[in-house]
């Protein structure tokens, strides 16, 4: 398995696995092709010989520049569990940190048990400052995402 940077045309490959693999926001075409075209330093594909088995598209902020904002990661259900997601994790942690970058921040639905467990694995915690709520036994910030849209803000500090 090999994780490497993304090229800017990752990003048909991307949409159509995102809508194949399942579990996930899918975007409009437009946001992978930014993340692919502006983001390349920060967004990552794993391959095994060649054929795409998952992606992680992250930035740094530019109203924050220590923060490097983690916005999607999926793998292919089929290989899920064998150490793909924490590969592209460690590879995206290790950019940010060369950037300068002192926190990894990200974001969501409480409901979301894989991306709950996945990130509580990768050293990341749920940002308590604000209104909270608990949701499912995870703390999310009430209406984060607009009334009743509540979302776990998901912090780690490099
Ligand atoms: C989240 C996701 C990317 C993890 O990828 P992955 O390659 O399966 O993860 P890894 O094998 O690297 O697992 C790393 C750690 O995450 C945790 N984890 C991953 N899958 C898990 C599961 N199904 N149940 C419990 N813990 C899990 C484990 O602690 C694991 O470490 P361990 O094997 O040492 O116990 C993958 O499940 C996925 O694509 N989910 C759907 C998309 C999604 O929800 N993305 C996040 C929001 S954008």
């Amino acid at each position: 398995m090999l994780v490497r940077n993304v090229f800017e045309n990752d990003f048909i490959a991307i949409g159509d696995r995102a809508r194949d693999w399942g579990d996930i926001v899918i975007e409009r075409e437009t946001i992978y092709h930014l993340m692919t075209k502006h983001f390349r330093q920060t967004c990552f594909v794993a391959e095994d010989r060649q054929r795409m088995i998952g992606y992680l598209l992250g930035f740094r902020s530019q109203a924050c520049p220590d923060e490097a904002y983690m916005h999607l990661v999926q793998v292919d259900p089929a290989m899920r569990g064998n150490g793909i997601g924490r590969r592209m994790f460690r590879q995206f942690e290790d950019a940010v940190r060369a950037m300068g970058c002192k926190k990894i921040v990200t974001t969501s639905r409480p409901q979301n048990r894989l991306a709950v467990a996945f990130y509580r694995r990768m050293g990341l915690k749920p940002v308590q400052a604000g209104g909270t709520i608990e949701v499912d036994g995870v703390t999310a910030i009430k209406d984060y995402n607009g009334p009743g849209k509540h979302v776990v803000v998901w912090a780690k500090d490099l």
